[in-house]
């Protein structure tokens, strides 16, 4: 279990706030989060990279609440973004535009324009066409356009296919072998200023060995690149670094970072990172509460008012989330003697589940869990890619999200109204 979310007087605590209290001030779901956390992981990372010209650029699709980009900003981090909508809200959150990378393979004409406008530091470039696009809009500005290609460096992330990014059939980067041409011609473009090189090869990775695989042929065309004159002064080795979800053991952040920087050795690059889960996953939990207990023919379900819509991740990858008891063994109702074992007089196999129609509605399968109606449950490690992709279905709105810190609770998103949910419809006249 993460260090700021831990058993105190056989209750779950966020930092030194009982879940129970945050579910009896701001009902469920809730996301929590740990500002502690968060401070610590990004910490991990600065502290690791001391010494080196760097900018620690968080994902802001991991988690783009305002509070949770604000208390980044405030510790001096920089945002990897994919949208005039991720633009948006890092400014609104303090972020410095002078610190932002702007990747993604579908970067719209208006999208360029907002962030030539808000000077941003790099636009991680995707495609040919992309390039195009980008030296004729800074043209139309009278701007130039600091760019980096992203690189597809074919190696194999070793995780789950939907978030495999780096292999020559992933619709992500610029072919490697055709890297060296497209610095070239990016060369030649009057409204554009090579700075860099990235690539991003996946999400949830467990291992280090892929990382490297990856910045060596990096380096291969870096070396190139120099051969010809064109010098980068900086280089972006994306996200990816996985969290302990159930079993996982990932890289400890400063083991990762030793493996970049003696891949790295001799170069004076300025290195950029992208991380995103591995900052905030562990940060979060989402706090639900048991609607009904159900007992089917094969299966039991405890039926839970969280669902795919505030938690897609198991609908979608089939993703483990662990599901704790915020109230340790709350009903222990132990048989009289003789008559069974006290653990197995209440606590049975569940099926979580949400109350959307959906079969794929799950928030985890087969968990022991000791419950009855009202228990509730922190799925854990929740932080990442949890609101972050959560939607309206089934026309729920949205859960409300906290930040912990020390003692204090602070809402940083009202859960959504109805209200919210039909703003922007119209009926027919
Ligand atoms: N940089 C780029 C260009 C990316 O595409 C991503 C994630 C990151 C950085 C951050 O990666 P991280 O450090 O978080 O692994 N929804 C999926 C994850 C999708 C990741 C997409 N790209 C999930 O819930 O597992």
């Amino acid at each position: 279990m993460s260090n700021y979310f831990t058993q105190k007087n056989a209750q779950l605590h966020a930092e030194n706030v009982a879940l129970t209290d945050i579910a009896a001030q701001f009902s469920t779901p809730c996301y929590v989060y740990s500002r502690a956390a968060l401070t610590d992981a990004y910490q991990q990372f600065s502290q690791a990279l001391q010494g080196r010209e760097h900018l620690i650029c968080y994902a802001v699709k991991a988690n783009g609440n305002l509070a949770v980009l604000n208390v980044l900003a405030r510790l001096g981090a920089g945002f990897d973004i994919v949208s005039g909508g991720e633009l948006q809200r890092v400014l609104a959150a303090g972020g410095d535009a002078q610190k932002i990378v702007f990747s993604g393979v579908g970067k719209s004409t208006d999208d360029m324009r907002m962030a030539l406008e808000a000077n941003i530091l790099c636009f991680n470039v995707e495609s040919a066409p992309e390039l195009d696009r980008l030296n004729a809009v800074a043209a139309s500005m009278g701007k130039t356009a600091a760019i980096s290609l992203r690189v597809n460096p074919d190696v194999d992330a070793k995780t789950h296919p939907y978030i495999s990014t780096g292999l020559k059939q992933n619709k992500f980067g610029v072919a490697y072998t055709d890297a060296i041409a497209l610095y070239r011609h990016a060369r030649s473009l009057k409204n554009l200023r090579i700075t860099g090189m990235d690539c991003h090869i996946g999400s949830q990775l467990t291992e280090t060995s892929p990382f490297i695989a990856a910045v060596e042929k990096v380096l291969l065309l870096v070396d190139q690149l120099a051969a010809e004159g064109i010098v980068l002064t900086h280089l972006d080795l994306g996200g990816g670094l996985g969290i302990c979800y159930d079993d996982e053991t990932p890289p400890a952040i400063s083991d990762y970072i030793a493996a970049l920087l003696k891949a790295l050795a001799g170069r004076t690059h300025k290195l950029i990172l992208e991380p995103g889960r591995v900052l905030v996953g562990n940060a979060g939990v989402l706090l639900t509460k048991v609607e009904y207990i159900k007992h089917g023919e094969e299966k039991n379900f405890a039926i839970v008012d969280a669902a795919m819509n505030d938690l897609m991740r198991p609908a979608l990858y089939d993703a483990y989330h662990r599901i704790l008891p915020v109230v340790q063994n709350p009903h222990p109702n132990p048989l009289p003697e003789g008559e069974g074992t006290v653990e197995k007089s209440n606590c049975l196999i569940f099926d979580v589940v949400g109350p959307i129609c959906e079969t794929g509605d799950f928030i985890g399968r087969n968990r022991s869990l000791t419950i009855t109606e009202n228990s509730l449950l922190a799925v854990m490690s929740a932080g990442a890619y949890g609101m972050s992709m959560s939607s309206n279905y089934n026309a729920r709105g949205r859960a409300a999200e906290v930040i912990v810190d020390g003692d204090t609770v602070q809402l940083v998103r009202a859960r959504e109204t109805f209200a919210h949910l039909i703003a922007g419809e119209t009926l027919l006249p």
